[in-house]
């Protein structure tokens, strides 16, 4: 296993659309492996592909207090959603950043685990909160586009900068 680079905003590719995964083999396996590793080590609650800038349809999450409960979702879909809630976000793409973001509260999601066997999963709370993020990803979306023009601006400079110093 190996730790991967995380892509950190306003990097260009992270907003590429993920493809989708034609067949789950040793190297999806391994990937998956990977980016919890990488989810794991950061320390992270969900991982998109995007992120570690491979552009294909994986995510992996773990929402469990004792990190122990490690899912992982190739292809998701949502299939339904309902009501509404409203939470802090963050993401590793964009680390020291955390904004509310409103997000279906219910969802039923269809994906491929690890065998390649389709699965659905019904989620409520945090995870499917996570879930959504992380799908968004899979689109070219960061949490942050959600929020004004103005915070967006703000937050893309604070990187830039960041950058700058780290690369001078
Ligand atoms: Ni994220």
């Amino acid at each position: 296993m190996a730790l991967l680079p995380i892509l950190i905003y306003p990097d260009q590719r992270l907003h590429k659309i993920a493809a989708p995964i034609e067949r789950v083999d040793a190297e999806v396996r391994r990937l998956a492996a990977d980016m919890a590793e990488t989810m794991y080590a950061a320390p992270g609650v969900g991982l998109a592909a995007t992120q570690v800038d491979v552009h294909r349809r994986l995510i992996v999450i773990d929402v469990s207090e004792d990190k122990s409960q490690l899912q992982v979702f190739i292809n998701p879909e949502i299939l339904e959603r309902e009501g509404e809630c409203e939470g802090e976000e963050g993401c590793l793409s964009v680390p020291g950043i955390y904004d509310s973001v409103s997000r279906s509260a219910w969802i039923r999601v269809r994906a491929l685990d690890l065998s390649g066997q389709p699965f659905e999963l019904e989620a409520e709370g945090m995870l499917a909160v996570c879930i959504q993020h992380e799908m968004d990803h899979l689109q070219g979306k960061v949490f942050v586009e959600y929020l004004s023009r103005l915070k967006q601006t703000r937050i893309k400079s604070k990187f830039i900068k960041q950058h700058a110093r780290i690369t001078a």
